[in-house]
């Protein structure tokens, strides 16, 4: 594969332009309007000087990354592309009509793949004439430092195109796990069940921003709390794969909180509209608190719910250990996979009080 589409140029799809560019491919970045072109120049040209001012990249190697991107609002650019990823926003109407466009000028041997967050690829697959050709290539937050990937395939999959997209993403210093076509796949199902479950013990008027961000940065030193991260990923995103995870499970507490909801529904969807649990007008320090208490009870009960739905995963039968502990830590960054904390604290001594 020499040449990649990237359909949606947001922080993800942006990410992704990097990671590709990055590898030395030649990448087009397709976007649907003028600004939002613009948005994802932006975004790839602050990664690349963050990266530059902290000595990782020289400013010729920057430069050479982003000559090797053409950006564009024409999906015919894409047309002699080897591989299109999609990181359009959530909506499967959306994602329907992009691939059933990139379908008809996209040269019949590229290969089509979504970077969905959790809903069904298999669907998405059906709107082209090339189903076995058309994967699922789920990237994390930040594209560039995660190096987790899930390789979704369908019924329809072609192996030797699941085998490529595997490869691809091994040459891209990632580690690819490869799964099967199912809401919220491995890690987002629980990334974003742990994450509803914070915003439910504010709703719930159980504990504060500031208490649950700080417990689980500094109890569970993961590298970010639950409110600050649902900002990142986009509170619209979020709402989006709950509901889907939701619609598989009819679980009531996979439904989108409340207090996810009522912020989408004014505007607030995190950082990439500057507000969300936080304000993002300046930089802002992670949040505190000094209640020793709250924050222990916070860190029990969020800690031992994520290690009851690591469980549940594994004993499904969906996932392997090695695969949910591989994505937690190399797809969140998390410090130790949920089996790795369960072997640490015992078995027997769970759930944790
Ligand atoms: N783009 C590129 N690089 C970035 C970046 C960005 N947006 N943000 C941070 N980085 C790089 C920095 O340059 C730095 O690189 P270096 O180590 O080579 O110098 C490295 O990441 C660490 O950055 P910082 O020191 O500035 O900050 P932190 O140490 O606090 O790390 C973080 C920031 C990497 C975002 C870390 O907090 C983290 O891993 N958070 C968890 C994120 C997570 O859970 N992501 C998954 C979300 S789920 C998802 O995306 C799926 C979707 O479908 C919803």
């Amino acid at each position: 594969m020499e040449k990649i589409g990237v359909v949606g140029l947001g922080i993800m799809g942006a990410g992704i332009v990097e990671v590709f560019a990055k590898s030395g491919y030649s990448v087009v970045g397709v976007a649907e309007s003028d600004a939002a072109v613009s948005l994802g120049q932006s975004n790839l040209a602050k990664s690349l000087s963050r990266a530059v001012s902290r000595g990782k990249l020289t400013d010729e190697e920057s430069s050479g990354i982003t000559s090797l991107v053409t950006w564009g609002t024409d999906f015919s650019l894409m047309s002699d592309c080897d591989l299109v990823v999609e990181a359009a926003p959530e909506i499967m109407s959306l994602k329907a009509k992009i691939f059933s466009e990139l379908d008809s000028c996209v040269k019949s041997s590229a290969i089509l793949a979504t970077n969905t967050s959790s809903l069904s690829v298999t669907s998405i697959a059906e709107v082209t004439s090339r189903r076995s050709h058309v994967i699922g290539l789920h990237f994390f937050n930040p594209a560039p430092v995660q190096k987790f990937v899930e390789v979704i395939s369908t019924e329809f999959s072609d192996s030797d195109v699941v085998k490529k997209v595997v490869d691809l993403a091994r040459g891209l210093g990632k580690e690819p796990a490869q799964i099967a076509d199912q809401p919220g796949f491995i890690v987002n199902k629980l990334l974003l069940r742990y994450l509803n479950h914070a915003v439910r013990l504010i709703d719930d008027g159980i504990s504060t921003r500031d208490i649950i961000d700080s417990a689980m940065r500094e109890i569970a030193h993961f590298p970010m709390g639950p409110l600050e991260l649902l900002d990142l990923i986009g509170l619209d995103t979020s709402v989006e794969v709950l509901n889907t995870i939701y619609d598989d499970t009819g679980i009531d507490t996979d439904g989108p909180a409340s207090g996810l909801t009522a912020r989408v529904n004014i505007g607030e969807l995190g950082r990439k509209s500057g507000e969300g649990f936080y304000t993002y007008a300046q930089p802002h320090e992670p949040a505190t608190s000094q209640d020793d208490e709250g924050k222990q009870r916070v860190y029990v009960e969020l800690i031992n719910a994520y290690l009851a739905s690591a469980c549940e995963m594994r004993d499904s039968g969906y996932a392997t250990e090695h695969d949910i502990n591989q994505g937690m830590k190399l797809g969140c960054g998390l410090p130790e996979g949920p089996f790795e904390t369960i072997a640490r604290v015992g078995s027997d001594q769970l759930p944790l009080n």
